[in-house]
């Protein structure tokens, strides 16, 4: 029987910026986000019994009517109006969980492509985004992947073409003991922030503008160095959670680091550097300090694209 595999990648944020509310009570956000070649892997095989069964290799990962895979899968069942369709789904668990890179919106969102071409719904790219951005803020963003502009609630995608040549790759360390709820990290920046947040279409449109032509992006462009990250979820954040801070001290340490900071909501943090050989170098260097203080870590390159089948 035919199987398909579909590759879903993480994302780190190089930018997050929480510019106000929203009418729907979501935050308008102006972000910048990067595709990452730490991924997990879905294989699905179809049924004919109406039923979405999902599996995964990490226990205590919930697969039930709550999972966003599960969800997707759904969805697209009620979109095409087919409820007989069915599907056996595995998760091959990679990206940790709670952890702000957007694993769970990428299995999401290779669920879609993944039943649309099982399936054979032959749902437009255009289609399945707008049934992304129904399942979560960065599902839209992890269908294409590679380097976005990212607005509105994160469904407003603007592509931006990196520069040639070896792309920047990462240190990424999360701390084992810590996951974050977004929705805590949006509901603290709201408190602490809300009072002084932009309102109106035309304020927003200058501080996107701004990141448009900002130094972040012509850096990116252009391959040049980068200035310093944004990220105002860990202004929230960091004061909150003691081992974001000893994982930002300690990555700030590393010699030869372009940039440091958390992804989304956190509590991942990463260390930017020109290329993998340096990435691989500074994780055997803070190998052992990072395991002692209970930090996994990855060495991670850029990638240009998000949800893959494979062929
Ligand atoms: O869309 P997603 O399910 O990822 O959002 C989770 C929660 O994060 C939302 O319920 C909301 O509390 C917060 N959020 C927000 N503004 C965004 C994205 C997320 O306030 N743009």
């Amino acid at each position: 029987m035919l199987e398909l595999t579909v590759e879903a990648p993480a994302k780190i944020n190089l930018h997050l910026e929480v510019l106000g509310l929203r009418g729907d009570g979501f935050h308008e956000l102006a972000m910048v986000m990067q595709t990452i070649d730490l991924r997990d892997e879905l294989r699905l095989l179809p049924s004919a019994d109406g039923a979405i069964s999902l599996s995964c290799d990490q226990p205590g990962l919930p697969t039930d009517g709550s999972n966003l895979i599960v969800k997707a899968a759904e969805l697209l069942k009620v979109r095409a109006a087919l409820p007989e369709l069915g599907a056996r789904i595995t998760l091959f668990k990679r990206i940790p969980v709670g952890a702000g890179l957007a694993g769970g919106s990428s299995d999401a969102a290779a669920a879609l492509v993944g039943l649309n071409a099982l399936w054979g719904l032959g749902f437009s790219a255009a289609e399945l985004q707008g049934m992304a951005a129904r399942l979560g803020s960065d599902v839209p963003f992890c269908l294409p992947g590679g380097t976005q502009l990212c607005f509105g609630r994160g469904e407003r995608l603007e592509a931006l073409a990196p520069a040639g040549g070896t792309s920047p790759a990462l240190l990424l360390i999360k701390h084992a003991g810590t996951s974050v709820s977004t929705p805590w990290a949006y509901g603290r920046c709201r408190e602490q922030r809300g009072r002084s947040y932009l309102r109106g279409e035309e304020a927003f449109e200058r501080r996107r503008e701004a990141l448009r032509r900002g130094p972040l992006v012509q850096a990116l462009r252009q391959g040049a160095a980068l200035p310093p990250l944004r990220n105002d979820l860990q202004a929230v954040v960091e004061p909150e959670l003691p081992s974001v801070q000893e994982g930002l001290a300690l990555l700030r340490r590393l010699p030869g680091s372009l940039a440091v900071a958390m992804s989304g909501s956190g509590p991942s943090l990463f260390a930017l550097f020109a290329d993998r050989e340096l990435a691989l170098a500074a994780q055997a260097d803070l190998g052992p300090e990072l395991e002692a203080a209970g930090f996994s870590s990855w060495a991670c390159g850029f990638r240009g694209q998000g949800v893959m089948l494979e062929p």
